[in-house]
């Protein structure tokens, strides 16, 4: 964990050794503490870059959703835009118009009734615009309550357990109490009728994850809302819906051009994406909107003027940079609609093809096809489970450089332990043909263990699996502060 010294250091105290070459300058420098004194640039660029050289190949990542390759035109608008400050939106008025032009892109994209009224702004990733999203549901929940002369002290949110770690973060840093609706059989996301009997009238939203982190599988938009719709006929009470489109926020609108998920229902109150995701910008860019100025609270936007003019902000940063939403704007500009839907329909066509092949291999069942977000998560079959795991398999898989992450799934299906492969821009058919190679090379070895090596407690040799860390289920009318299981896989 960064925020802490390291208790156990593998260097045993020694200072970071300087190639020799470097003559001029000392050559050891401590490694915890600042130097005492200046050195060359150059000695410090090779220190820099000789240990990141030890960091993994970003290519062979199928962990992570995140962008690891960018057109050499964007990381040069990147480099040249790299002292811009997105709050001081006076002095980079244009990087601000940037900005805004995104936000109307994707309010068209999602199809706000009329995107002139749409709100939304960047932020520095999905994890931030699904915080400023609850607090939104929060805000405007706490008025109805206050409007309504009913108690506003005990609000709740409805999720399935799969819902990415931020949520819970949302919850647990905004004192909203989380409802996870558990998983049940093959269901492995949120249920429409579940998420509704979970509600009640301290309920400030639903959330619907479109693609779950777990499996890939987009949540039923269109029936939780319609359960929703049921819910208000009956009782009165009225729930929004927030869409966490992470992923699939910029993929439905290009493959699936007939899935009702977004601002087409009018329950749906507001949708995040992250641009680092499949809207193919580097690390460091998210979006959210809401479907109009009602849907956000005026009085969560804060008006600052002391850096010159009227500034009028929703976030949870200051200064954050700028570098990422040119990145994005450029990417609308040069790939547009249609350039959007090729790449999107390249990953699913890797993805479905690969997932099948996977399958057909024997010793693998695979949850999902990666026909939703270009994402599936596969299991050991029951006839070779005495045999391997899928930590065994994230474990040889390694060795030939591919990261490919292996989890348990959360209550109530903890007894099912997966891989995942996600496949973004840039993994092509010869990169999965090539990982086809390598699990069919492991496979013999692994079907010639007597017993499996790597369990779910290994934690560290399964991969660090981008926010599928398990969290309870809680039962309904429970408030439980979560417990921080210790199944909970180490983060960078
Ligand atoms: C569904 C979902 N929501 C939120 C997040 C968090 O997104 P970010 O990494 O952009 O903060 C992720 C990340 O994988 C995700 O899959």
């Amino acid at each position: 964990m960064a925020l802490k010294h390291p208790r156990h250091d593998g260097h045993r105290g020694r200072d970071i050794e300087v190639n020799p070459i470097f003559s001029r300058e000392p050559l050891k420098v401590p490694r915890y503490a600042l130097p005492a004194g200046e050195m060359e640039p150059g000695t410090a660029y090779q220190i820099v870059h000789d240990e990141l050289m030890l960091d993994g190949n970003a290519r062979l990542n199928l962990a992570t959703f995140v962008s690891t390759w960018a057109e050499p035109e964007a990381l040069r608008l990147m480099a040249e835009c790299a002292e811009k400050n997105m709050i001081d939106k006076d002095e980079y008025p244009r990087t601000a118009e940037l900005e805004l032009r995104c936000v109307h892109m994707l309010a068209r994209l999602w199809h706000a009734g009329d995107p002139r009224r749409a709100v939304g702004c960047s932020t520095t990733g999905s994890s931030e615009a699904a915080m400023l999203g609850g607090l939104a549901l929060k805000r405007r929940w706490r008025e109805r309550r206050r409007d309504a002369g009913a108690p506003a002290d005990r609000p709740n949110l409805v999720m399935g357990v799969n819902v990415q770690i931020c949520w819970e973060k949302f919850a647990d840093y905004f004192d909203v109490e989380p409802r996870y609706v558990p998983m049940e059989g093959d269901r492995f996301h949120l249920g429409a009728q579940e998420a509704a009997e979970l509600c009640d009238e301290n309920t400030i939203g639903v959330v619907a994850v479109l693609g779950s982190t777990f499996d890939g599988s987009y949540e039923p938009v269109a029936e939780i809302a319609a359960a929703l719709d049921d819910l208000e006929r009956r009782t009165g009470v009225d729930v929004p819906i927030h869409v966490d489109g992470a992923s699939g926020a910029m993929i439905a609108p290009f493959l699936d051009p007939d899935l009702r998920w977004d601002f087409l229902l009018p329950r749906v109150a507001s949708i995040n994406t992250s641009g680092h995701k499949y809207g193919l910008v580097m690390p460091g860019v998210g979006w959210v909107l809401w479907r109009d100025e009602d849907a956000l609270p005026d009085d969560l936007v804060f008006h600052v003027n002391y850096l010159g003019g009227d500034m009028p902000t929703f976030a949870l940063n200051f200064s954050r940079p700028g570098a990422q939403v040119v990145a994005q704007y450029y990417t609308f500009l040069r790939l547009g609609f249609e350039g959007y839907r090729r790449v999107q329909r390249t990953c699913r066509d890797v993805a479905t093809r690969l997932a099948a092949e996977i399958g057909g291999l024997g010793p693998f069942e695979t949850l999902t096809g990666g026909g939703d977000l270009p994402v599936f998560a596969f299991r050991v079959r029951d006839g070779d489970a005495g045999r391997f795991t899928v930590f065994d398999v994230s474990a040889a898989l390694r060795e030939s450089g591919w990261l490919v992450p292996a989890y348990t799934f959360p209550e109530n299906r903890t007894d099912l332990a997966v891989l995942r492969v996600v496949v973004r821009n840039g993994f092509s058919h010869d990169l999965a043909d090539l990982l086809l190679d390598d699990l069919r090379r492991v496979l013999p070895r692994l079907r010639a263990q007597d017993a499996p090596r790597r369990h779910a407690a290994d934690g560290v040799s399964a991969g660090f699996a981008h926010g599928t860390e398990p969290k309870k289920a809680a039962p309904k009318k429970a408030a439980p502060k979560k417990a921080r299981s210790a199944g909970r896989s180490g983060q960078p």
